[in-house]
C-alpha cells in the first residue's frame, strides 16, 4: 500500500522515516567524529560526504512533508489529550530541526566561504555572499544546538514508541514498521 490511510502509514512515508533515521544517526556518528580528526585530505572528502548526506535529508525533508499532505495520516492513536498534545509537539519540532540541520550547515558552509557540492554532481549556491565569521560563528551554534535538541527529542520519540509497542501493546510502532495485521 502507498499511500496512507486512517488505519496505518503506507509505504513511501515509511520508507522515508526509516531512511530518514538511518540518516540522522549516520550523520551525527560521522558528524562528532569527522570534527576530531587531523587535517587531512580524507577528513576534506568526510566533511564533502557529510554535508552531501545532510542536503539529502534536507531533500527528503521536503519530500515527506509534501507527500504527507498529499497522503495524509493516519488517525491519532486512542490516548489522552495531553499524549496527543506531546506527541505533536514532537514530532513538529523534529520536523524543524530535520530542516534546521542542514540548513543551518549550508549557511555555516556559506559564510565559511567555502563552495557546496551535492555529492559533486550539483552545485549549490551560496546563502549569501562574502566570509562572515560571526555568522559562521552562529551558524555553528545553531548547528550544535539543534542537533543536541534532536538528539534529546529522539530519544523520547523511541521511548515513546517503546513505550506504546511495549506496554500500551497498541499499533503505534507496528504501524510505521508496515507490520500491522
Ligand atoms: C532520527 C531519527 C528519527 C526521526 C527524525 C523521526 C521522526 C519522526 C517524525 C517527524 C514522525 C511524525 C510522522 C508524521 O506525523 O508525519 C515520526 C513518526 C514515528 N516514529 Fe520516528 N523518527 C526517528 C526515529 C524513530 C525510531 C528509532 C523509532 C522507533 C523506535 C520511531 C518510531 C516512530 C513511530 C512509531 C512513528 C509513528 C507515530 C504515529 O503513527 O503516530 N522513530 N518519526
Ligand atoms: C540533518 C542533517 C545534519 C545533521 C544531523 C548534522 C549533524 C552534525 C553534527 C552532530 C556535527 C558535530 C557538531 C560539532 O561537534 O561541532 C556536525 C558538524 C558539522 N556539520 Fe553537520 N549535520 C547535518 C547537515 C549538515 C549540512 C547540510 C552541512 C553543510 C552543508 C553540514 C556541515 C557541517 C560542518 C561543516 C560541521 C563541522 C563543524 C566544525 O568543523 O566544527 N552539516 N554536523
Amino acid at each position: 500500500m502507498i499511500r496512507n490511510n486512517a488505519q496505518r502509514w503506507g509505504s513511501i512515508s515509511i520508507g522515508l522515516h526509516w531512511l530518514t533515521a538511518l540518516l540522522i544517526i549516520g550523520l551525527a556518528i560521522v558528524g562528532l567524529i569527522m570534527t576530531e580528526l587531523p587535517n587531512s585530505p580524507l577528513k576534506m572528502q568526510i566533511y564533502a560526504l557529510h554535508k552531501s548526506f545532510g542536503l539529502t535529508v534536507l531533500a527528503l525533508t521536503l519530500l515527506r512533508l509534501a507527500w504527507r499532505l498529499v497522503a495524509g495520516t493516519p488517525d491519532d492513536q486512542p490516548g489522552s489529550r495531553l499524549q496527543r498534545l506531546a506527541a505533536k509537539a514532537v514530532h513538529g519540532l523534529m520536523y524543524f530541526l530535520l530542516l534546521a540541520m542542514p540548513l543551518s550547515g549550508w549557511l555555516f558552509n556559506s559564510a565559511a566561504g567555502f563552495p557546496l557540492r551535492w555529492f559533486n554532481l550539483v552545485q549549490l549556491p551560496k546563502l549569501f555572499t562574502g566570509y562572515n565569521p560571526a555568522l559562521k560563528d552562529i551558524a555553528h551554534d545553531l548547528h550544535e544546538t539543534g542537533f543536541t535538541l534532536l538528539a534529546a527529542l529522539l530519544l523520547v520519540h523511541a521511548g515513546a514508541a517503546l513505550f506504546h509497542h511495549y506496554v500500551v501493546k497498541d499499533n503505534t510502532l507496528k504501524r510505521m514498521t508496515g507490520k500491522m495485521p
